[in-house]
């Protein structure tokens, strides 16, 4: 027993362990973790700020700097390793400029860009929002394609954004550059993209009751099971 806490203290021993300050606390963590990781390692349980861990659903947004180094920083906490001397701050949600509207009455316009989000115009290029943006997306470029009302350029461009919302925190102007380019991706959607003659067809189908059988066994079917299948799709064998 002696010998295998000694092991283990061994083992321990390997693992190189940093300083990392949370909310001004100073904590030590193993290297390698990721953001999130380490404030779980650390204590903190993550209910908020914390969603697919994956780089997908854009929760986890959280800004950084370095002891000596006052350059903000900005990174997915599920994504991005903790280093020496990281002063970390998570960013929780904040209510951004998101109006209603009604796609089906809308169209595919700048001027229509310009009646949902006027603010729009006073963009005044500081690029704080592309420096901001974790996925390296050229927000500002976006925007810009937004003010001229190429929808397509912004779709092309924004395919990418995850809606963390940190662009829209470093806006001096207010501005919301993910829910703008979510408008243009919508009405892009809606209006531009050719209709597709096979989706229209396979709706058909559904709502005609084709696929009733399968649906209803694969409801019935336990998690394991619909992950057999999942991976077993012939697809995957192509
Ligand atoms: S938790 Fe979903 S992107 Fe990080």
């Amino acid at each position: 027993m002696a010998d295998a806490t000694k092991v283990a203290e061994r083992e321990e021993q390997k693992v190189t362990m940093v300083d990392i300050y949370i909310m001004g606390k100073r904590y030590k963590v193993p290297e390698g973790l990721t953001i999130m990781t380490a404030l779980e390692y650390c204590g903190y349980r993550l209910i908020r700020g914390c969603g697919c861990r994956a780089a997908f659903c854009g929760a986890c947004g959280t800004v950084y700097n370095f002891k000596n180094d006052p350059v903000l920083r900005y990174a997915l906490a599920c994504q991005k390793l903790v280093e020496q001397d990281m002063y970390l701050t998570q960013i929780p949600f904040f209510p951004a400029a998101k109006p209603s509207y009604d796609l089906e009455k809308m169209e595919p316009t700048g001027e229509q860009l310009l009646k949902i989000y006027p603010e729009l115009v006073t963009c005044f290029g500081c690029n704080n929002c592309t420096k901001s943006c974790p996925q390296e997306l050229e927000v500002m470029e976006f925007m810009s394609a937004a003010i001229r009302g190429d929808l397509k350029e912004v779709t092309i461009k924004s395919f990418d954004c995850l809606m963390c919302g940190l662009c829209a925190a470093r806006c001096p102007q207010g501005l919301v550059p993910y829910n703008i380019a979510l408008l243009c991706r919508r009405l892009h959607g809606r209006y531009l993209v050719p209709r597709s003659k096979h989706l229209d067809e396979r709706i058909a189908e559904i709502e005609a009751g084709e696929f009733d059988v399968e649906i209803e066994e694969l409801q019935k079917m336990s998690l394991e099971e619909l992950k057999r299948r999942f991976d077993e799709r012939p697809i995957l064998k192509e």
